[in-house]
């Protein structure tokens, strides 16, 4: 080996370190984006270093400059623009845009390049099939997000059986394309099939069920990159592939596991449409006791300790700088305020997390499941705004769409508000038994609105 291959080994390991170090930091809020800043330094160098190893190896020619820049800055600046312009809450929904890329990007790799061994046949088969599913189930689940394609479950008749013989087709090709003379034409035919599979296997998914989904594609996305790096005989690429396919697999299990579904059952489909807004009863029913928002301000007001517990109508009524000011005006008052936040509250995972990131509220406040059940016991109230399932204590018996899901217990608290719309249904679309507990009471009105009354009610009645 060469003094110049060593350096551009030591580099590409340098830059692999960087990407785990990035990953590492990513697990908490105050480290994020400095675990960002360090992989994307990393991935930088890592294309620096490949562009510097064709000009050695003189694969760089005019035209293939020209098309490397040219691919760079437009790519580059569409990613930037709509990394900057998207709200929050469409997150996921550009997530799955860039697996699409990413997915259809690895793909094109084993289309354009010639198989020069039988291992690297297998990795280009595999590449392509995982690339092309990723892209249309990765098209698909953003359009379900985004509301272009309706979220409900769509079938297609016979659709399983379709993909089933798709399934059978691509493997039977990649098989041929192998262990014969590697036939474009098959490899062509394993992406036309896998493209078509990708369609067939997203749409009968619900559209609630999708940010489990684009995380699995996240997953597809990864290892496709991986094959694609075996097939280019790129290391950087077939490390960060592993690094994004290992974090994709072990994100879409906690998910699954946190909503207690098996990931097999969420790939089957048909379950939370994602477009319904179920309305089991209104203010005004008899079941349940009402509360003011200047009721509500004076008890949060005189109450020793209060735990915030934030879930999806938080986020769709973008309510979290009101949440993060009335904690504050609480705190200034001497209340002891903390955040409790479920693993799978919101839509997407860290939902809660990076909303109440960018109203700044103190990380020191914000607390997991497993530190915050055993706090409830000696809560004075929980302040519950737009979280519904995470709090269900249906989950604690067989039975029910929840059943079997770890939830925040706020019935042990010794009092509780619920702040939201109605006594509509959340995600798993069944009543929530706290409502109708003796020590709840509900405060219906958008989640914005009703923080930002019950602020008011603070400082009218209890300054
Ligand atoms: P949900 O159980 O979905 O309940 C959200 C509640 O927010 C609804 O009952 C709704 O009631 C209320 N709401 C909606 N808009 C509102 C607004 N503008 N103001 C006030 N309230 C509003 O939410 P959750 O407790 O956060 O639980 C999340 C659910 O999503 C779980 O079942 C979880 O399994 C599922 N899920 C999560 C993820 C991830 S990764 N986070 C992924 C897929 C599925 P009203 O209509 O009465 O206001």
């Amino acid at each position: 080996m060469s003094a110049f291959d060593t350096i551009v080994h030591l580099v590409y390991l340098a830059c692999a370190t960087s990407f785990v170090a990035g990953l590492h930091l990513m697990n908490a809020p105050a480290t994020a984006r400095r675990g960002n800043r360090i992989s994307a330094v990393g991935m930088t160098v890592a294309i620096l270093t490949t562009a510097v190893v064709l000009i050695d190896q003189g694969g760089l020619t005019s035209p293939a400059v020209l098309a490397l820049v040219i691919g760079s800055v437009a790519g580059g600046a569409a990613g930037l623009i709509a990394a900057r312009r998207v709200k929050m809450t469409a997150m996921p929904q550009l997530v799955s845009l860039f697996n699409a890329v990413g997915g259809g990007a690895a793909a094109l790799i084993a289309l354009g390049d010639r198989a020069a061994s039988a291992q690297a046949a297998v990795t280009g088969v595999l590449d392509v099939a995982i690339g092309a599913v990723t892209f249309t189930g990765s098209l698909v689940a953003s359009g379900k997000l985004a509301g272009r394609i309706p979220g409900r479950p769509i079938t297609v008749p016979s659709g399983r059986w379709i993909s089933a013989g798709l399934a059978v087709a691509a493997v039977a090709m990649g098989i041929w394309f192998v262990a014969g003379d590697a036939e474009p034409w098959l490899l062509a035919g394993v992406a036309v099939a896998a493209l078509a599979a990708g369609v067939l296997l997203t749409l009968p998914i619900g559209g609630a069920d999708m940010p489990v989904v684009i995380s699995l594609l996240n997953a597809c996305t990864g290892t496709a990159v991986a094959m694609a790096g075996f097939v280019l005989e790129s290391t950087p690429l077939i490390i960060a592939g592993g690094l994004v396919g290992a974090a994709g697999a072990i994100l879409t299990k906690l998910m699954a596991d946190a909503m207690n579904r098996p990931i097999g059952a969420i790939i089957a489909g048909g379950y939370g449409t994602g477009d319904a807004v179920a309305v089991a009863a209104g203010p005004g029913s008899a079941s349940v006791r009402e509360i003011t928002p200047d009721d509500a301000a004076i008890q949060l007001a005189y109450a020793g300790k209060v735990v915030i517990v934030p879930g999806y109508g938080l986020a769709a009524a973008q309510a979290q700088h009101e949440a993060v000011a009335l904690a504050e005006a609480l705190t200034e008052r001497g209340v002891e305020v903390t955040y409790a936040i479920h693993p799978v509250a919101g839509r997407m995972p860290g939902h809660m997390n990076v909303l109440l990131a960018e109203a700044n509220a103190p990380y020191p406040q914000l607390r997991d499941l497993e530190e915050s059940n055993p706090e409830f016991a000696r809560t004075d109230v929980v302040l519950v705004v737009g979280a519904n399932d995470v709090t269900n204590p249906a989950a604690r018996r067989p039975g029910n769409p929840v059943s079997g899901m770890p939830i925040l217990d706020v019935d042990k608290a010794r009092s509780v508000i619920v702040l939201k719309r109605s006594l509509g249904h959340g995600y798993a679309g069944i009543d929530n038994e706290l409502y109708t507990d003796p020590r709840t009471a509900m405060l219906f009105a958008d989640a914005k609105a009703g923080l930002a009354a019950l602020l008011s009610g603070l400082h009218a009645y209890a300054s």
